[in-house]
């Protein structure tokens, strides 16, 4: 199997970002009556990388990571339904911090669904508040975590 994490470089790329993100985030049941934005402000700031999971050239994974600090905000991760829990999601997480690491990035930081706090505790990540500020708002649903790289 062929992974690459890819930052979104062509058209194809971002409407395969949009689609897993519709497809797995962005339900009607995580989020009653949300309009996606695809042309939201956040991810058209070009200092917040956009990335899709390659696996044998196809995409079946997504995430953003926003620098910030010594660090970066892993956020809106994605593993395309009919290919969760068979190890890709640890790929997708390990191949950001290869690319947060040669950026000399030190310390990942990130919301987490209450259903996914499982799945990052199994990669080494814990619960740390890091933004109040978040946790009022948009995330109040979330668990915040962190990981040192
Ligand atoms: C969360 C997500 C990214 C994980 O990716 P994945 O490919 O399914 O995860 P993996 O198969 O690499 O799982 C790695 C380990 O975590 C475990 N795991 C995966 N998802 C889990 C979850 N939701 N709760 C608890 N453990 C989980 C796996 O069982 C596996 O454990 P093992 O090594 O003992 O077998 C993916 O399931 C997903 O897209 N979920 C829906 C969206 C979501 O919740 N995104 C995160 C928002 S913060």
């Amino acid at each position: 199997m062929a992974y690459e994490l890819r930052e979104l470089a062509s058209p194809d790329d971002w409407e395969a970002m949009h689609r897993i993100r519709l497809q797995v985030l962005f339900t009607a049941e995580r989020h009653p009556g949300l309009v996606y934005d695809r042309a939201h402000p956040h991810d058209i700031e070009p200092a917040h990388s956009k990335f899709v999971l390659m696996l044998d050239g196809a995409p079946i994974g997504t995430t953003r990571l926003d620098p910030r600090d010594e660090g970066g905000i892993v956020r809106l991760v994605a593993i395309v339904p009919h290919l969760q829990r068979q190890g890709h999601g640890s790929v997708l997480e390990a191949l950001l911090i290869d690319y947060a690491r040669a950026r000399g990035m030190k310390r990942l930081w990130l919301n987490a669904a209450r259903d996914a706090v499982g799945f990052y505790e199994k990669l080494g990540w814990s619960a740390e508040v890091w933004d109040e500020q978040e946790l009022l708002t948009f995330a109040r649903d979330c668990v915040q975590m962190t990981k040192p790289i």
